[in-house]
């Protein structure tokens, strides 16, 4: 059920490093106030399942030019879910396997792009002149929508995102250890953080919130708090508001 109407921001950038807890909390904050959501991973991941499936090198970016020029992308909404994006690749739905290791494995190299990533801003900016949206990724406030009405930066240490993504992979029946994921963790920050195009970053404007403290309960609930707050001095002008703080005056 939307909150009760109000001024409110249109278009939300919604960034942060992998493992933030953007797709669960991006969600569930779409839901509470009755907008999109797109998480603009699945375009690369979209993108590499293709690469892969063709046996593309993910480093060959003419090859994936070419891939897209045979395969266009586009944004659709999710057939039964129409507040949720998705993403079709030469009209075949793109969603199965988009998480498998082998995309985790490959992605970054192909999010490095920079034609490719050229390629990709013009669907991604079509969603949001569409309809109010959210959007999660790394680069969403500093490149894909600078002029977004309120940014968000979910940021959490390492070893916290590492224990979620431990959590999820045990509940999915993955055998994995903990230092192996912390280690994955920390080179996948390092790749999307290093990297010349559109690195991770912060916007200046951008909310940052350390969400170690809280639950994904408690995140989504300090994000409803600071949009309705929305415009005022933090949510314009940017600051920091550590979840299970108080919000700062
Ligand atoms: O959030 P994720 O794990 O699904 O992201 C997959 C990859 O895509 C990761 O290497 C970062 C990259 N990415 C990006 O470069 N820009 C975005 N807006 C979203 C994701």
């Amino acid at each position: 059920m939307p909150e009760a109407e109000g001024r409110r921001p249109r278009r939300i950038a919604l960034d942060g490093p992998a493992a933030a807890g953007k797709t669960t909390v991006g969600r569930l904050l779409a839901q509470r106030l009755g907008m999109r959501w797109l998480d603009t991973g699945i375009l690369y991941r979209a993108v590499t399942a293709a690469a892969l499936e063709a046996g593309l090198a993910p480093e060959d970016e003419a090859a994936l030019m070419g891939l897209l020029a045979r395969r266009p992308l586009r944004v659709v909404p999710r057939s039964g879910s129409p507040l949720d994006l998705t993403v079709t690749l030469g009209g075949a739905d793109m969603d199965r396997a988009l998480r498998d290791p082998a995309i985790d494995a490959n992605v970054s190299a192909v999010a490095r792009h920079s034609a490719l990533r050229t390629a990709l801003l013009e669907p991604q900016r079509a969603v949001a002149r569409e309809h109010p949206v959210i959007m999660l990724g790394r680069d969403i406030g500093t490149v894909v929508l600078p002029d977004a009405d309120l940014k968000l930066y979910l940021d959490a240490s390492a070893e916290a995102r590492a224990r979620r993504r431990l959590r999820e992979r045990l509940a999915r029946g993955e055998a994995t250890a903990f230092a192996q994921v912390l280690a994955a963790t920390v080179a996948r920050d390092g790749k999307d953080s290093g990297r010349a195009v559109a690195p991770l970053s912060i916007a200046p404007t951008a909310v940052v919130v350390d969400t170690d403290r809280c639950d994904m309960a408690g995140v989504v609930a300090h994000l409803l708090a600071l949009v309705a707050r929305w415009p005022d001095a933090l949510t314009t002008r940017g600051g920091r508001a550590a979840c299970g703080l108080p919000l700062p005056r």
